[in-house]
């Protein structure tokens, strides 16, 4: 994906003038799933793949022509429609726009063509990337850059809350806005408190490996994770009415086992992965700053078993790529995002990496009849302006 590739489609589909170039990454995550809507730790990075538009004010009050390059599809529609446009992709455009106005951006109307190279449904974050990227250009192009990266991340996620079905935490958006290239971020999500941490594993890469499984977040099971957890809070909140419960992140293992009775089975066991993961994020800090790679992975593992196990996220061909992992002495291999397919992210030794990866893709498509993708992880920089 290149500057040239968006432009010359820009020029062709609209009235032939160029205007300017953004780009947003998607993200990979370390460790911290499923906590940034308890108020816990995450460790994404941003990642060289992402989103790219070209994007210019067309004069007109409020119509937006938008074009998806990838899908070669051409969705005109107007800010003023309250019911928005119904393909999924002018969706994020749409109820970007809006968040941005709501911010005391004056957005009119606008050409946009935009392509990608993050893959979809991965995991990694492609509706992110489009959400910042798109932020970052309107932001640009009507508001003189004036609203704050931190908005233009909640922005991001309000759209996906408001817009899209998604009910999600603010990692992805973060990541993407915030992303630096060698660096994982640990963030706060309660504080929003963050710290970068250059990240350059001595003898060990990540490698992402998806399953193409489709994964699909809007209506799915995430929105129904991110309510076990929140009857969870409200029992517990219930029980101690002197004390302040705003996520999980304020409860302790002794106030869920407390609670387990009176919030059954399966919310109890939501609420165990998200209680062990917090703990599970700080113990990989620790490691990368003595860096202690073994113990990175071990964790990884931890939360692999967890996510399948306890928060039921994962499915049979993401563990089964968690299988061969292990076998091939792999240091660490989990699920990565949402869950529900995509990939795994697997911290792997330089010497085992060539066996790893064969071993998978033979072994995968034994079973499946297709082999994984293989992405290598290279941490890049978050939204910017090409041109
Ligand atoms: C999706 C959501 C994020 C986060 C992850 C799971 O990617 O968009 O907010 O909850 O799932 O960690």
């Amino acid at each position: 994906m290149d500057i040239e590739f968006v432009r010359s489609r820009f020029i062709k589909h609209f009235d032939g003038k160029t205007g300017n170039v953004y780009a947003s990454p998607g993200r990979i995550n370390l460790i911290g799933e499923h906590t940034d809507y308890n108020g816990g730790f995450v460790f994404p990075g941003a990642v060289d793949k992402g989103i790219m538009a070209e994007m210019r004010a067309n004069g007109t009050e409020d119509t937006v022509m938008a074009y998806a390059i990838d899908l070669k599809d051409r969705v005109d529609f107007k800010l003023s429609d309250p019911n928005g446009p119904r393909a999924s992709w002018a969706r994020y455009i749409y109820g970007i726009a809006l968040e941005m106005k709501k911010l005391g951006v004056p957005v009119k109307g606008f050409n946009i063509a935009f392509a990608g190279d993050v893959p979809l449904g991965a995991g990694m974050s492609s509706s992110a990337a489009m959400e910042s990227c798109f932020a970052y250009g309107l932001n640009d192009i009507f508001g003189e850059n004036k609203v704050s990266q931190w908005d233009m991340a909640l922005a991001g996620q309000a759209t996906e809350h408001n817009y899209c079905g998604v009910n999600c935490g603010i990692m992805d958006q973060f990541a993407s806005v915030f992303g630096k290239a060698g660096c994982l971020m640990r963030l706060d999500c309660r504080s929003r408190e963050f710290e970068y941490f250059p990240f350059k594993p001595d003898g060990y890469r990540l490698v992402l490996l998806d399953s193409v499984v489709k994964h699909q977040l809007a209506g799915s099971p995430y929105n129904d994770r991110r309510r076990s957890c929140e009857n969870v809070v409200k029992a517990i909140a219930e029980k101690h009415p002197e004390g302040k419960y705003e996520t999980l992140r304020d409860c302790t293992w002794e106030e869920l086992e407390e609670v387990k009775e009176i919030v059954g089975d399966e919310d109890y066991k939501r609420a165990k992965f998200v209680l062990g993961e917090k703990d599970r994020v700080l113990a990989v800090c620790d490691a990368l700053n003595e860096g202690d790679y073994e113990k990175v992975g071990e964790m990884m593992y931890k939360t692999h078993e967890g996510l399948s196990k306890d928060y039921e996220v994962s499915c049979e061909e993401l563990d089964f790529l968690n299988e061969i992992a292990k076998e091939d002495g792999v240091t660490g291999s989990r699920i990565m995002g949402g869950g529900f397919g995509g990939c795994t992210i697997n911290l792997v030794r330089n010497d085992l990496y060539k066996n790893f990866i064969a071993d998978a893709k033979k072994c995968f498509n034994e079973k499946y009849g297709h082999e994984p993708k293989v992405y290598d992880v290279v941490i890049g920089d978050g939204s910017r302006k090409l041109c």
